[in-house]
C-alpha cells in the first residue's frame, strides 16, 4: 500500500461545509473543486487527493478502497450499511432529520402502506420496526410530489426546516433519525496509513469544535 491518501467529498450542499473543516487541517485543493470539471484534484498536501463525488456514492468508494477517506450524510450510510468502513468523527455539519410525512390532514389507512423514498432499506427496517407492511416505492428525488399525485401515503425523507413539507401541503409525523455529516475511513487504511490518518481525525475533530 502506497502512502499517498485518496479524500472522497460529497458534491453538493455537505461540499461548501466540508472545505473549510479541510483547511483548518492544513488540506486545501489547488484549484476550485465547485467550478471544476475535474474529479481528482492535488492539494497543498503532495500525498494527499481529494475526489469530489456523489453523496451517495462516497460509502462504496471507501468500502472498496478506492478512497481511504470520506465525508457523507448519516442517511447515506445508514441506507448503504456501514460495512469495511470507520466511523471516528461527527462532523456536526448539514443537521436534519429522516422523518416520515404524509398530506397535511392525512389519515394513513390501517393495512399496507405505500411508502415513496430514496431510503429503501431505512424505510423498511422503520415500518417493520413499527408493526407495519409496506410496498416501498424507489425515487430519486422530490419525494414530496408522490403523496400528491397518489403514488404514495408517506413518504421517508430528510427534513430540516420544514418548508419543502409545507410548500407542497405535507406535514412531518414520524422523526426516524438524527442525521448529520460524518468522516468515514476505510478499515485496511486506518490500520496501513495509521500514522498518515490519524492525525488529520484530529485536526478535523478540533475543526470541528471550534
Ligand atoms: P444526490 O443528489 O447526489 O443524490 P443528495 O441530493 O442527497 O444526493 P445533497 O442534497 O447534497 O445530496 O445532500 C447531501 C446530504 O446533506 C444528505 O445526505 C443529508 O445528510 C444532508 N441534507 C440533505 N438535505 C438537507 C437539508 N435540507 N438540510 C440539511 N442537511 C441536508
Ligand atoms: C432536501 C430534502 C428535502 C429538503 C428538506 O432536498 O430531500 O426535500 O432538502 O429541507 P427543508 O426541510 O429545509 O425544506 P434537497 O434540497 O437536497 O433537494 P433534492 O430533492 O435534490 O435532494
Amino acid at each position: 500500500m502506497s502512502n499517498n491518501l485518496v479524500i472522497a467529498l460529497s458534491k453538493g450542499r455537505i461540499l461548501k461545509e466540508t472545505l473549510p473543516l479541510l483547511k483548518s487541517a492544513g488540506i486545501e485543493p489547488l484549484e476550485d473543486v465547485s467550478s471544476s470539471r475535474k474529479l481528482i484534484f492535488d492539494t497543498t498536501l503532495d500525498h494527499i487527493k481529494i475526489i469530489v463525488i456523489r453523496a451517495t456514492d462516497v460509502p462504496a468508494y471507501v468500502q472498496y478502497g478506492g478512497a481511504d477517506m470520506g465525508v457523507t450524510g448519516k442517511d447515506v450510510l445508514m441506507e448503504h450499511g456501514a460495512d469495511g468502513l470507520y466511523e471516528p468523527l461527527d462532523l456536526n455539519i448539514a443537521k436534519c432529520k429522516l422523518m416520515t410525512a404524509a398530506k397535511k390532514g392525512y389519515q394513513s389507512p390501517e393495512g399496507r402502506l405505500k411508502v415513496a423514498t430514496k431510503f429503501v432499506n431505512l424505510a423498511k427496517n422503520y415500518y417493520a420496526s413499527q408493526g407495519i407492511q409496506t410496498d416501498i416505492i424507489k425515487l430519486y428525488g422530490a419525494m414530496e410530489l408522490a403523496p400528491i399525485l397518489g403514488l404514495a401515503d408517506e413518504i421517508v425523507d430528510i427534513v430540516d426546516t420544514g418548508n419543502t413539507l409545507r410548500a407542497n401541503g405535507l406535514e412531518p409525523r414520524e422523526e426516524i433519525h438524527h442525521i448529520s455529516t460524518r468522516l468515514v475511513v476505510n478499515r485496511a487504511s486506518m490500520k496501513m496509513k495509521h500514522a498518515q490518518i490519524q492525525p488529520i481525525i484530529e485536526q478535523l475533530e478540533k475543526a470541528t469544535r471550534a
